[in-house]
């Protein structure tokens, strides 16, 4: 089961009639019309509407919006409503609520508030799901499910603490097992019966928050269980969802670089991939970029949905400034560059009241087609129905990887030591936005990807090496490629205990270095270091974290500074077979992480044509007919000209360019250039 089948990119977004009287409705579709709207993702809060008390189900309202869409010739994604849980399920059974870290019990209130555990729970909301389902699965217009909404958090009440324990005997089978894997020798932990585990929480094995933890190797695991038992959650649902509807795909909405739940373990239970795109702000072109390559690279490589992305404004932030003219179409483009097949606002209609009264919508409370943002929402909707189909289930044909991997970005931020300054986000980030900027088609993957595709695979702090995946890496070099890692690389097993062995432990044949010792200072400590001989040399910033590195027959690439370790080695490569193996032992500035990413790529003539054209971002996505499409994104506030690498045809104005031939693009400008070679 894969995408929803659509003769087009649909367009669309949450819509929430529910809240508002159904005269407004007839008004809602005649601007759904202007602005070429032709899905809509229903029903997405509606648990109280649609069972007002624990033995009635009333789908009367919930009818009434399903029919409308259907008749005005929409397509539906349609919710379970299973987000937010109705009051009375609060009140009739107030262990729904969760328990906070803190041990406090919450009471009735917000939304993505179900104890995932929580039998209750868990048969109402199924009930639901399957009621949902069965009552609409017939309607033509309903083509995708969206389960819940979001998923997250965590609870620590004693239902998940008896369901932990469960998930524990499945993982370890015995106490033994579980002892040593957790290693609760030291400080006189060792579990003599399964009931004495408790969640890891602040009245627990933690101080300081959920990032310090005297047990890793717990925390961990119970960060694994949390992801699990909501996904179980998910899984309940889709299972009621099947019983009446076998074909239509289930998704949920996922939301990009989010640490509680590791989406890859989520996967493979999906139909397709949704998720949710609100970047922290309007300079986040790279970091978006790369979270599109993530929820990508969930499914291998099958395009996705953007399912929410707000058309001006969000509510929720400090302060919410708003998009740019231009910026709404460039950031969805920027989606459908990177994989998405379809492109839908949160919201289509502004709630009136609550929180979110001052979230962007496509309409506004006043109703007008007049506004700026409503505009550039029709203009939109106009391009993408000229374009039709000529970008559905199109991959990118990504020759390089970058790994990702939520174990080591737990592991990382629940490590006393060697510093909390090291983020694994942040430096992960900082890769791939080298890989961004030379123009690049990257994978992000799971470390469990098949790797044999890629000719560069880079994995920054990969901290924990589970299973064969040194091997893996290793077989890249052995056939010709290029591995890239880095400092807190290889560092521990799949329960987070050290190697007993040299750092970077099964990474070391790869990388043919050894790290003995390893220095953390304060973020406005400088180490300089001197990239290349000769001509080709440079000297770049490197800061956080300095290990010091014993070359095992790798090749020194670049030396530190400063410092008692000035002249030994930070960067290094080493001959691995057809291919090479580098490590990159200290925390390199941009520019430094720039040039020992371009010297890779160079090796594997993987530079994109227009790499060194600032704030232009280009990627390219080949359809199931092979053509292959050149998107140009230009982030910039200024218009940019290029010349034009091969010829084509921009197949959002028609122009024709020749190889060579001059593009230009104005500020926040597309091209979507289908290539004639
Ligand atoms: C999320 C939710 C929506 C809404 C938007 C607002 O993505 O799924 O329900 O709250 O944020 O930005
Ligand atoms: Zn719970």
């Amino acid at each position: 089961m894969t995408l929803p089948r659509t003769a087009k990119v649909p367009f669309g977004g949450d819509y929430n009639p529910e809240q508002w009287p159904q005269d407004v409705w007839k008004q809602d579709y005649q601007l759904f019309d202007l602005a070429r709207i032709d899905t809509v993702t229903l029903g997405v809060f509606d648990w109280a509407l649609t069972q007002p008390a624990p033995d009635v189900y009333d789908f009367t309202v919930l009818d009434r919006i399903v029919a409308r869409a259907a008749t005005e010739g929409r397509m539906i994604c349609l919710a379970t409503g299973t987000g937010a849980h109705p009051a009375w399920l609060a009140r009739a059974h107030p262990e729904v609520c969760r328990t906070d870290f803190e041990g406090r019990r919450h009471r009735y209130g917000q939304r993505h508030n179900s104890c995932p555990s929580s039998p209750v729970f868990r048969r109402l909301s199924a009930e639901l799901a399957r009621r949902v389902a069965r009552r609409y699965a017939g309607n033509p217009a309903v083509v995708a499910w969206h389960v819940g909404n979001e998923y997250g958090g965590a609870c620590y009440c004693d239902l998940c603490a008896a369901a932990f324990r469960g998930w524990l005997r499945g993982r370890y089978g015995s106490l033994d097992t579980l002892n040593a894997a957790w290693y609760t020798t030291f400080w006189s932990h060792t579990f003599t019966d399964w009931a004495e585990i408790e969640p890891p929480s602040a009245l627990t094995e933690h101080w300081r928050g959920p990032d310090h933890t005297a047990f890793q190797g717990i925390t961990l695991d119970y960060l694994r269980f949390m992801s699990d038992a909501m996904l179980t959650n998910f899984r309940d649902e889709k299972a009621a969802i099947r019983e009446s509807s076998p074909d239509l795909p289930v998704t949920t909405n996922l939301m990009g670089l989010y640490r509680p739940i590791d989406y890859h373990r989520w996967a493979t239970h999906l139909d397709f991939v949704s998720w949710d795109n609100y970047p922290p702000d309007d300079t986040s072109a790279a970091r978006t970029a790369f979270t599109h390559d993530l929820m990508r690279g969930l499914k291998d490589g099958q395009p996705f949905w953007l399912m929410e992305q707000t058309p001006s404004v969000t509510a929720c932030r400090d302060v919410n400034p708003l998009k740019r003219p231009g910026v709404l179409r460039l950031w969805s483009w920027q989606a459908v560059a990177h994989g998405a097949d379809a492109v839908l606002f949160f919201q289509l209609r502004a709630s009136r009241g609550a929180c979110e009264k001052y979230h962007g919508a496509v309409v506004g409370h006043a109703g007008r087609s007049d506004t700026r943002v409503f505009r550039e929402v029709a203009d939109l909707g106009a391009e993408l129905d000229r374009l039709g189909g000529a970008t559905l289930g199109a991959r990118t044909p990504a020759r390089a990887a970058l790994l990702f991997d939520w174990d080591s970005w737990w592991a990382l931020d629940i490590s006393d030591g060697p510093s909390r300054l090291v983020r694994y986000p942040q430096v992960v980030l900082a890769y791939h936005r080298a890989l961004w900027d030379a123009g690049v088609d990257v994978d992000v993957v799971a470390v469990s990807a098949d790797l044999s595709r890629y000719d560069v695979v880079v994995a920054p702090v990969l901290h924990m090496v589970k299973g064969d995946l040194a091997d893996r890496l290793a077989g890249v070099a052995a056939r010709g490629g290029s591995v890239v890692t880095t400092f807190l690389s290889g560092r521990v097993d799949e329960h987070d205990q050290a190697f007993l062995a040299d750092v970077p432990g099964p990474l070391g044949p790869l990388t043919g270095v050894r790290v003995d010792e390893w220095d953390a200072r304060e973020a406005d400590v400088v180490n300089p270091v001197r990239l290349g001989t000769g001509p080709d040399q440079v000297e770049v910033a490197s800061r956080l974290i300095f290990e010091l590195v014993v070359p095992q027959g790798a090749e020194i690439v670049g030396t530190y500074r400063a410092d008692f370790y000035a002249g030994t080695p930070a960067v290094t490569r080493n001959a691995y077979g057809a291919g090479e193996g580098w490590y990159v032992a200290a925390g390199l500035d941009p520019t430094g992480v720039s040039w020992v990413l371009r010297r890779v790529l160079e090796r594997h003539h993987l530079v994109g044509p227009y790499a060194d054209v600032p704030d232009l971002e280009s990627t390219v996505r080949v359809t199931p007919d092979g053509t292959r499409l050149r998107f140009l994104l230009n982030h910039a506030a200024r218009p940019v000209e290029v010349t034009a690498h091969t010829a084509g045809v921009d197949l959002l104005t028609g122009d024709r360019f020749s190889g060579g031939g001059v593009v230009r693009l104005p500020a926040y400008g597309v091209v979507v250039l289908k290539e004639e070679r």
